[in-house]
């Protein structure tokens, strides 16, 4: 379990969403009452498209999956803080690792809904929103690819010292979830751990429309 994580910074986990699910949660998008910032990528040059953060109280379905999904990754981001020598040692279940991100005022929630419409795209990035850093996040597809839209696949890439960096591309099924680390992976050498740095970002959609929910587990500043 975990293993790619470990190995190539990404892990697939299968269904996490029913289409139901995936299909109640997209449709919130339209009820703005339920986030709390609206950004537009190109004003940012993050990109084209846009995305939400939610507010809090965050919908039902989303608050389950996020509180469901930490206590699963939290033993691997001790293991993999300290493997990164850095320093880390978050605590088992979500309620009190935001309370620890609250009490460094960090108090934002971080979920997200994005949309992209075809031309649309992420441009490859890292997201960090206060000291206080969980090392893993999960994207959810909420659309069904090649029915919904083309392109947009899920882009990672490593960058690794003295070296050039790789990529993966990751085509997300609706419902289906893949954990991704934040920052940097801890890479096994012959003299201990080094760090490699990952970024990611979303191809251009080519046609049609393309949700997906972000969980992050930190609170942002
Ligand atoms: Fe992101």
């Amino acid at each position: 379990m975990m293993e790619n994580l470990w190995k190539q910074g990404y892990q697939r986990l299968g269904p996490v969403l029913t289409r139901e699910e995936c299909e109640a949660v997209r449709a919130l998008y339209a009820d703005t009452a339920r986030f709390r910032s609206r950004i537009d990528m190109a004003r940012y040059q993050f990109g084209r498209g846009e995305y939400q953060y939610f507010a809090y109280p965050l919908p039902r379905i989303v608050e389950k999956l996020r509180r469901q999904l930490y206590p699963e990754l939290a033993p691997h981001a001790n293991r993999w803080m300290q493997a990164l020598s850095l320093p880390g040692d978050f605590p088992s279940d979500l309620p009190a690792f935001l309370e620890h991100c609250h009490e460094h005022g960090q108090s934002r929630p971080t979920p997200l809904l994005l949309r992209y419409r075809a031309g649309d795209y992420n441009c490859l990035h890292q997201d960090l929103y206060g000291d206080i850093v969980f090392p893993f996040q999960v994207i959810v597809g909420l659309s069904r690819p090649d029915q919904e839209y083309t392109g947009g696949e899920l882009l990672l890439t490593e960058q690794r010292p003295r070296a050039q960096s790789m990529g993966h591309a990751v085509r997300l099924e609706q419902g289906e979830g893949v954990v991704i680390t934040t920052r940097y992976r801890p890479v096994e050498g012959s003299r201990g751990f080094y760090r490699t740095t990952m970024r990611h970002g979303v191809s251009p959609i080519l046609s049609g429309e393309r949700y997906t929910l972000g969980l992050i587990f930190h609170d942002a500043a």
